[in-house]
């Protein structure tokens, strides 16, 4: 293992999470890591790696190649460092900073409050960081990520097979468009290198300043 070596992979359906990857790695390697970045089909093995960041977009649960990584190479990630991050288009706002141990850190743009204080309707109560976050977790147990990053996505029918351009449309309905929050992207990446765990400063809603339940 090379203690300066960082492995950035990602598992991607249009090729949106595959640029927040790059993101990611850019902002690693400004202290002078060396950072790979590379398709979850693309790595064979983690032996080099002194440190590992996993991302993948939300499709209908987290992308199944990115689940399946880290499923299959639970073991290796258990034995260094390692960060998850998703893209989604929605996330109902809750007040979580932590599920099941591993803190969360959600792009401010992308968590929308619930309609109603009290309750979660179906769709709200599917898309909490908790319900994205706790079948990954349990799928790979032996991984303590030290931080999941939530982030805006992006959703272009262009890019997606009919029946996908169907789910989005009827079931999702999320409207197509651009929702990456770069800043947000690069301060939370940053803000690992620093070994903060979760920092996105410069885009944070001063509606909520300090959200501050843990785990679910
Ligand atoms: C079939 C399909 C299912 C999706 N399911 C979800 C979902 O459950 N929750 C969500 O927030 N976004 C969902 N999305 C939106 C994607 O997570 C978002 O567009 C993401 O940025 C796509 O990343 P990619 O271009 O790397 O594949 C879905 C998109 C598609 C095409």
């Amino acid at each position: 293992m090379d203690p300066g070596r960082i492995l950035v992979t990602y598992a991607t359906n249009a090729g949106t999470t595959a640029e927040v990857a790059q993101a990611v790695a850019e902002e690693l390697g400004r202290t002078g890591a060396s950072v790979e970045v590379l398709r979850v089909e693309e790595v064979r093995s983690l032996e080099p790696y002194a440190a590992v960041v996993v991302g993948g977009p939300m499709i209908i649960g987290w992308h199944r190649a990115a689940a399946r990584f880290i499923r299959r190479n639970r073991r290796a990630l258990g034995r260094v460092p390692v960060a998850y991050f998703f893209t989604a288009m929605s996330l109902t706002r809750t007040d979580h900073t932590s599920v099941d141990g591993t803190p969360v850190c959600i792009d401010p743009s992308l968590a929308k409050a619930p309609g109603r204080a009290d309750r979660l309707s179906f769709r709200e109560s599917y898309s909490t960081v908790v319900r994205y976050l706790r079948p990954v977790l349990r799928a790979a147990p032996e991984v303590r990520p030290v931080s999941a990053g939530f982030f805006g996505g992006r959703l272009d029918l262009f890019r997606l097979k009919w029946w996908q351009r169907l789910f989005v449309l009827i079931v999702i309905q999320e409207r197509p468009g651009d929702r990456r929050n770069w800043p947000a992207i690069r301060e939370w990446a940053a803000s690992l290198r620093a070994g903060r765990l979760c920092q996105m400063e410069t885009t944070c809603d001063p509606a909520h300043p300090e959200e501050g339940r843990a785990d679910g």
